[in-house]
C-alpha cells in the first residue's frame, strides 16, 4: 500500500458504492439506526517504542456534522486520524464506520473504506510536477473507468466548488498557499467521500484565507452532506465551523461540547487551553 497525499491511496479498486454524480451523497448508510454516529472510536490505545500516545481515546462523529478536535501539539491528533484510515494500527480499541468495524480490516478491504473516508493531510501536498487538473484527475484515473471528457467535467466541477475554476493548467508552484489548500481539498472530495478528515487545514494561512477554507468546510457539509472531523489549533476557525468540539490531551478526550459551552468552562485545563490558544500559544508545557 502506498499512501498518497491529500486523502488518496493508490488502489485499483472501484468504489463499490458509486452512484451517479447527481445522486452521490445520498449514499449514507441507510441501515444505521437513527442517532447512531457515522464514525465511532472506542478505547483507542497506541504507543510508539514504549511511549504512550493514545491512551483510551473515545470519539464519535455524528453524521452530517462538523466535529472539531482541539489539543496541544504532540497530543496524538494526527496519530488518531491515521488510525481512522488504517495507516497506523492500534494496540487496542475499536473503530467503527457505518456500523462496520474497520480497524480489523485487511489492507485490501481498507482501500474501499478509504474511498469513503478522505484524509486531508496536515501538509496536504499536491504532486508538484502535475498540473492542477492532473492532480485532481489522478484519483479518478485510479478508481473510475471514465472517459476523458467525464473526468474533465468532474475536475471542473470540483474546482468550481472550491472557487478555483479555470486553474486546470496551473502548476502547484504557481499557486498561493491558500490556493494549494483549496486544490488539495478539491482532490480530497472528488470521489465524494462520506467523511473528510482535515488535519489543520488553516495552519499557515492568513485570517482571510483561513476563513475561506472554513467556508469551504461549511459548503461541503451543507451542499454535499459531508461528515467532517477537523483537527485545528485555530480557535477562530473552531468557533466558525464546529457543531461540536472535542478536546484531547495526552491521548484521551478531556472535554467536549459546543464552542460556547467550552469557552465558558472554568475548570483549569480547558480555561488555560482557551487562553493559550487565544494568545497563539499551544505547547503542552503552557497547559500544565
Ligand atoms: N510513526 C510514528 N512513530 C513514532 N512516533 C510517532 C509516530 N507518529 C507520531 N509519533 C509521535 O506521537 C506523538 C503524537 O504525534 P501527533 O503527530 O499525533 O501529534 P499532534 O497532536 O498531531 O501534534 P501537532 O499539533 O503538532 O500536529 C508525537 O510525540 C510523535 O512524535
Ligand atoms: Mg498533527
Amino acid at each position: 500500500m502506498i499512501p498518497i497525499v491529500g486523502g488518496w491511496t493508490r488502489t485499483r479498486c472501484k468504489p463499490q458504492s458509486f452512484v451517479p454524480r447527481t445522486q452521490r451523497h445520498a449514499q449514507s448508510p441507510a441501515v444505521r439506526p437513527v442517532g447512531q454516529p457515522l464514525l465511532k472510536i472506542t478505547g483507542l490505545h497506541k504507543s510508539f517504542a514504549g511511549v504512550k500516545v493514545l491512551d483510551g481515546l473515545d470519539l464519535e462523529l455524528p453524521e452530517g456534522q462538523t466535529t472539531v478536535v482541539l489539543g496541544p501539539s504532540g497530543c496524538g491528533k494526527s496519530v488518531m486520524l491515521k488510525h481512522i484510515v488504517g495507516l497506523i494500527r492500534a494496540d487496542a480499541g475499536e473503530i467503527w464506520f457505518a456500523n462496520r468495524r474497520i480497524d480489523t480490516l485487511s489492507e485490501r478491504q481498507m482501500k474501499d473504506v478509504r474511498l469513503r473516508i478522505a484524509l486531508l493531510f496536515q501538509m496536504g501536498a499536491l504532486f508538484d510536477s502535475m498540473t492542477v487538473a492532473e492532480n485532481l484527475a489522478f484519483p479518478l484515473l485510479e478508481h473510475m473507468q471514465w472517459s476523458a471528457q467525464r473526468r474533465a467535467d468532474e475536475v471542473a466541477e470540483a474546482l468550481e466548488m472550491v472557487d478555483m475554476a479555470g486553474t486546470q493548467n496551473k502548476l502547484p508552484a504557481e499557486l498561493s498557499g491558500g490556493q494549494r489548500k483549496r486544490v488539495a481539498l478539491a482532490r480530497a472530495f472528488i470521489l465524494r467521500p462520506s467523511v473528510i478528515l482535515y488535519d489543520e487545514p488553516t495552519t499557515g494561512l492568513d485570517p482571510i484565507r483561513a476563513k475561506g477554507i472554513d467556508e469551504l468546510v461549511g459548503r461541503l457539509k451543507n451542499r454535499l452532506g459531508v461528515t467532517s472531523l477537523v483537527v485545528t489549533h485555530d480557535l477562530v476557525s473552531a468557533k466558525r465551523i464546529a457543531d461540536r468540539i472535542v478536546m484531547i490531551n495526552a491521548g484521551r478526550v478531556v472535554a467536549e461540547g459546543t464552542y460556547d459551552e467550552l469557552s465558558r468552562r472554568k475548570d483549569g485545563y480547558i480555561q488555560r487551553f482557551f487562553e493559550a490558544a487565544g494568545a497563539g500559544v499551544l505547547e503542552p508545557e503552557d497547559l500544565t
